[in-house]
């Protein structure tokens, strides 16, 4: 398995390092002492490249990925980190290195799997806009075509005597926080009013494959999937003070929100949607996120057992179709960790106030940070 995969990623880079821009970066367990040069400008290419040079203990970059099955049966989340614990969780234990990957899985009794591996470096090579990456001498790893239309994911934690595959065939295409333009450079890649948390999407949505082993067992599921990265130049509760943010499959539109909360108490929004696999908008204007039922409190505050809610309305003006107005209702948690997050699954239902309406699976969450 390991073998095939640098076969891969060797192969990716030599047919295309002639041919197009490429970078390969090295991101080494142990932090630099220095400060780290962080993007939040776009380049006209490199798009899900690594965004922080020179890592060290307060900067971090993440590649993310998620699907979930229609039924609401399964779900999956993959990270790879390259953080230590200060410039993300604070207090929690260092795994070792900056760089490791994290599975969280929900079966359909509601159990939670997870699974991981830490290397002593992640090596990411970028070709054109799409980025593939290995978990030190590991199998774990992903791989993304240049065009960013298929990502693969290859878990291999022999701890957890997990492994398997994740391959995701975009839907939609990729964005930036405000733009859809991904071919201009200069574009703003900071979600907050200052350029301390960057976001790009890859893929908003996607047709997810998931076919694990977990200790003998096989495991597969088709459903919707996404993939975006997030970095930062200083400690992740320093960056924001609480986000909303989820992707959604409605019918044949495909929808991501981001409802940021900035340390000095700014909301600012990005809100894309696409409908067969073309832009309709990518906008950092004309949305609220709001949570809904007896634990709705905004802006949130620290998870507590009393602030769970029990939902969330999300209306977004769509230049052009009118606006958007979508319901979530939970099926399932995906993951609480006290004081910073709650992630789940649901069910979405909107429309455009003009009689039609869709339904269809989302994969969404809330972050706050007591500062
Ligand atoms: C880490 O990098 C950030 C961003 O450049 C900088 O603000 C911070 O001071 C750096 N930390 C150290 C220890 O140099
Ligand atoms: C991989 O690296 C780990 C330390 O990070 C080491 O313990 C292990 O022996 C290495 N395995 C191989 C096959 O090189
Ligand atoms: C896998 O299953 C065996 C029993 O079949 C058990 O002994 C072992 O602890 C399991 N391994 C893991 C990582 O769960
Ligand atoms: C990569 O993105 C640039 C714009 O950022 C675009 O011009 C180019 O066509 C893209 N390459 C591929 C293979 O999609
Ligand atoms: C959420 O949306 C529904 C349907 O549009 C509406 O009836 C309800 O009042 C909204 N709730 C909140 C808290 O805005
Ligand atoms: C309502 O608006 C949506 C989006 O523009 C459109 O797809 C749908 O056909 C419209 N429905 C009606 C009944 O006009």
């Amino acid at each position: 398995m390991r073998s095939i995969f640098f076969t891969l990623l060797t192969l990716t880079a030599l047919l295309h390092a002639v041919l197009a821009q490429t970078s390969i970066e090295v991101i080494p367990g142990v932090p630099f002492s220095g400060p780290s040069v962080v993007q939040y400008a776009s380049q006209s290419s490199l798009f899900d490249a690594p965004k922080v040079q020179r890592l060290n203990d307060t900067t971090w970059d993440w590649w993310y990925f998620d699907a979930v099955s229609p039924d609401f049966d399964y779900s999956i989340v993959v990270v790879f980190f390259t953080a230590t614990s200060e410039s993300l969780w604070p207090g929690t234990t260092d795994v070792g290195s900056a760089d490791y990957m994290v599975v969280t899985l929900t079966l359909p009794d509601g159990t939670t799997l997870e699974a991981g591996v830490v290397g002593k470096e992640v090596t990411v090579v970028t070709v054109e806009n799409g980025s593939s990456g290995i978990v030190g001498n590991t199998s774990s790893g992903w791989v993304g075509t240049p065009d960013m239309k298929t990502y693969t994911i290859s878990i291999d934690a022999p701890e957890f005597a997990t492994t398997g595959t994740i391959v995701f065939t975009s839907t939609a295409p990729a964005h930036f926080p405000c733009s859809s333009d991904i071919s201009s450079a200069g574009q703003r890649l900071n979600l907050g009013p200052t350029p301390i948390f960057g976001w790009l999407n890859a893929m908003p949505d996607a047709d997810a494959f998931v076919d694990l082993d977990i200790n003998g067992t096989s495991l597969s599921f088709t459903g919707i999937g996404y993939h975006d990265k997030n970095w930062g130049s200083q400690p992740l509760h320093t960056s924001v003070n609480s986000w909303y943010w989820g992707h959604a499959r409605l019918g044949p539109f495909s929808f991501v929100w981001f409802d940021f909360v900035a340390p000095d108490g700014t909301e600012l929004v990005s809100t894309y949607l696409s409908r067969d696999n073309k832009v309709i908008s990518s906008t950092c204007d004309g949305a609220t996120v709001r949570p809904v039922g007896d634990g709705a409190v905004f802006p949130p505050t620290p998870v507590s057992s009393m602030s769970e809610p029990q939902g969330f309305n999300i209306t977004a003006e769509v230049e052009g179709e009118g606006t958007l107005i979508m319901q979530i209702t939970h099926k399932k948690v995906l993951s609480a960790t006290p004081g910073t997050t709650w992630r789940w699954i649901g069910q979405a239902s909107g429309g455009f106030g003009n009689g039609t309406t869709w339904d269809g699976p989302a994969l969404y969450e809330q972050f706050t940070f007591s500062n």
